[in-house]
């Protein structure tokens, strides 16, 4: 039993995928969730740069007490060294492992893509964790980094003629190569899950790394007897490092709850 919170972060909205797949599975958790939103994106960064926020992040988190981390950014996840997560002195999952065993699992033709931040790509991360576990998959990586602004900016509809006309140009290469699974290497990306599907057509298994990664934590938390005791209805704070309203409107829609309350503004100053 461990009635401490879970932590979650991400640069900005993207890892709401995880907190919501994670208030399903385990209802009874709290959450503290840190988006970074004052410095969003990070995948357009340097590895230093990211790197650094980070560390910043989870130092964050870790003031709040929480008994696990989650990194619910794939750019984070790409590019955390193994050795740098198995040192931290509490259970921490990135989003790479989890869509990776996924993606493994649920093709049929062997052929997989990836899309995500150009620093997710660059790093090959999804590339080399499905290698590890088929080496025979053919993996095709594409970097989509106009996706995060447009979902931090809700051009999320459906029928967004602009989010539509730029996942057409992303996704031809992914089409070319014949994959019959995506990971959604991003957690922005589940967002507009939607317009991938109808780009990619409907045969195209879609991985979605949040909610993967929130299966993962749960079993971790689990397996390790540190669960929330039972009886309790979990809580989430949202901590932002920009414009709360943003945040709370973004989230109402993506959450399906009003969150306005709970969220608090983080001077990036005081990280
Ligand atoms: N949600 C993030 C990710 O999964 C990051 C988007 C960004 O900050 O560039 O990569």
């Amino acid at each position: 039993m461990d009635n401490r919170p879970i932590g979650v972060f991400d640069s900005g909205l993207g890892g709401l995928t995880a907190v919501k797949e994670l208030r399903l599975l385990l209802p009874e958790e709290d959450i503290v969730y840190f988006g970074d939103t004052g410095r969003v994106p990070y995948g357009t960064r340097s590895r230093e740069t990211i790197l650094h926020y980070a560390a910043q992040d989870i130092a964050f988190l870790q003031q709040k007490q929480v008994k696990m981390v989650i990194a619910a950014c794939g750019t984070v996840s790409s590019v955390l060294p193994e050795e740098t997560a198995k040192a931290f002195p509490f259970p921490y999952t990135g989003v790479v492992a989890p869509a990776s065993i996924a993606a493994a699992a649920a093709t049929k033709n062997g052929k997989i893509g990836a899309i995500g931040t150009t620093a997710t790509i660059r790093s090959r991360s999804y590339e080399r964790a499905i290698k590890a576990l088929s080496p025979e998959a053919e993996v095709t990586g594409v970097a989509c980094p106009l996706f995060v602004p447009l979902v931090e900016n809700g051009y999320i509809a459906r029928d967004n003629e602009v989010t539509r006309l730029v996942a057409r140009d992303y996704l031809t290469p992914l089409k070319e190569a014949k994959v019959d699974t995506l990971i959604l290497g991003c957690t922005h990306f589940p967002i507009i899950r939607g317009i991938v599907e109808d780009v990619m057509g409907k045969g195209v298994a879609l991985i979605d790394p949040g909610a993967e990664t929130a299966h993962c934590a749960a079993d971790t938390l689990r397996r390790a007897g540190m669960l929330h005791e039972t009886g309790h209805t979990g809580r989430c704070s949202f901590y932002v490092s920009d414009d709360i309203d943003g945040f709370a409107d973004a989230a109402l829609l993506f959450l399906g709850q009003r969150v306005r309350d709970d969220v608090t503004l983080v001077s990036t100053d005081n990280l």
